[in-house]
């Protein structure tokens, strides 16, 4: 049998017409084990390349029987607990990392990398706003949003109401999956797609986007774009901003090195090395120009804040005499940084 990218079994909602809206995934598995694949293949073929089967009871009895039979017992006891399922049940094989082609393909992916089987950037999500669906989140799960009057008016006949959370593509990571070792003070914040490392506190500021997150431990107050990864240790100040690359042009991805501090209210639209500080209030754009100053704080030289991107030990701040935008040796590092010290 040739081997998987992943696979999960899960259950989701589908609207009238039998599209999905959302799965979950209770134990995606990310390149799973030969022997869990031929006991799967016993009774769904797994060699097809990407696939996406919709199982009945008897096909998950079967499948339990075969995993059990090969002893993976925690899939097996899913499969068993599925087949009693009065909702859909859906088994994903990804056999090669490729574009998302279905929901319930894209779903598996974001539980892989909130579930911290795959990190951010190691998954191919293009063109994943376009397999979504926009869905009504309520506190009766997914609703089609055509379908929404409709069943809000059913609620309101049986007088009750149906509260609708919020209105996206994507659904809260917490509805999901809640990884070990988090404090997250407001749960809507944080999108499922999202790496939380153990030891991550998001603060009601925070916000976490897909294929983006935290290796842990980490502050987070400020946001933390679509695609931006930030390094251990690093702390994101009150309502600051790294800049995505989903929408306005922007294609550098953008890091935080371990050990980095970006002051409440700041920005970075580049890449930050390790141990690197940007002021309280201070945007830093790719093109920005910065002074750089040596350690008697005196101009050294000029540089675009692109050609300072990855660089360790920096110190970034907006003098607040001249307003020129400045860059010096962060002090609280321990190595020199050679770019504002080389005096060219
Ligand atoms: C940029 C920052 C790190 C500088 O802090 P610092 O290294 O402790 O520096 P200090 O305030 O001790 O200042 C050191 C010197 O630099 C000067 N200085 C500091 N910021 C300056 C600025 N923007 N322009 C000109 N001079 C400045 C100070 O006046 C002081 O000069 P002195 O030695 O002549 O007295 C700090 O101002 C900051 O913005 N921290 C972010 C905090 C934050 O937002 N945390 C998140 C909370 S949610």
């Amino acid at each position: 049998m040739t081997a998987l990218h992943s696979l999960g079994l899960g259950i989701g909602t589908q609207n009238s017409k039998g599209e999905w809206l959302e799965v979950y995934f209770p134990c995606p598995v990310f390149n799973p084990s030969e022997n869990l694949v031929n006991a799967i293949n016993d009774v769904v073929e797994c060699g097809k390349g990407n696939s996406l089967t919709t199982l009945n009871a008897k096909q998950l009895k079967a499948i339990c029987e075969s995993l059990r039979e090969a002893d993976e017992k925690d899939q097996a006891s899913i499969a068993g607990s599925l087949s009693e399922s009065e909702r859909p049940v859906v088994l994903v094989l990804i056999g090669s990392d490729s574009k998302s082609q279905s929901v319930p393909e894209a779903y598996l992916k974001l539980h892989l990398i909130s579930h911290r089987l795959a990190k951010p950037h190691s998954l191919v999500l293009d063109g994943i706003f376009g397999v979504l669906p926009n869905v009504a989140w309520t506190n009766k799960g997914a609703i089609d949003l055509e379908e929404l009057p409709q069943r809000q008016f059913e609620a309101r006949l049986k007088g009750k109401t149906l509260s609708v959370n919020c209105i996206d593509k994507f659904p809260r990571m917490t509805d999901y999956v809640v990884p070990n070792g988090v404090r997250i003070a407001d749960t809507a914040r944080v999108r499922l797609g999202a790496y939380l490392g153990e030891g991550t506190t998001i603060m009601h500021e925070g916000f976490v986007n897909f294929n983006a997150g935290t290796e842990g431990p980490n502050m987070v107050e400020g946001r933390i774009s679509a695609g931006v990864f930030v390094g251990s240790g690093s702390d994101l100040g009150g309502g600051c901003s790294t800049m995505g690359t989903l929408s306005g042009g922007g294609n550098i991805i953008i890091s935080v090195g371990k050990e980095c501090l970006i002051g409440a209210n700041a920005g970075i639209g580049i890449p930050l090395g390790d141990r690197c500080t940007v002021e309280a209030g201070l945007y830093i754009t790719a093109g920005t120009k910065v002074v750089l100053l040596d350690d008697q704080r005196k101009p050294v030289g000029e540089a675009r804040a692109r050609d300072l991107a990855g660089q360790d030990d920096l110190l970034f701040r907006r003098n607040s005499t001249t307003g020129a935008v400045e860059c010096l040796t962060n002090q609280s590092a321990v190595a020199l940084n050679e770019a504002l010290h080389a005096h060219n």
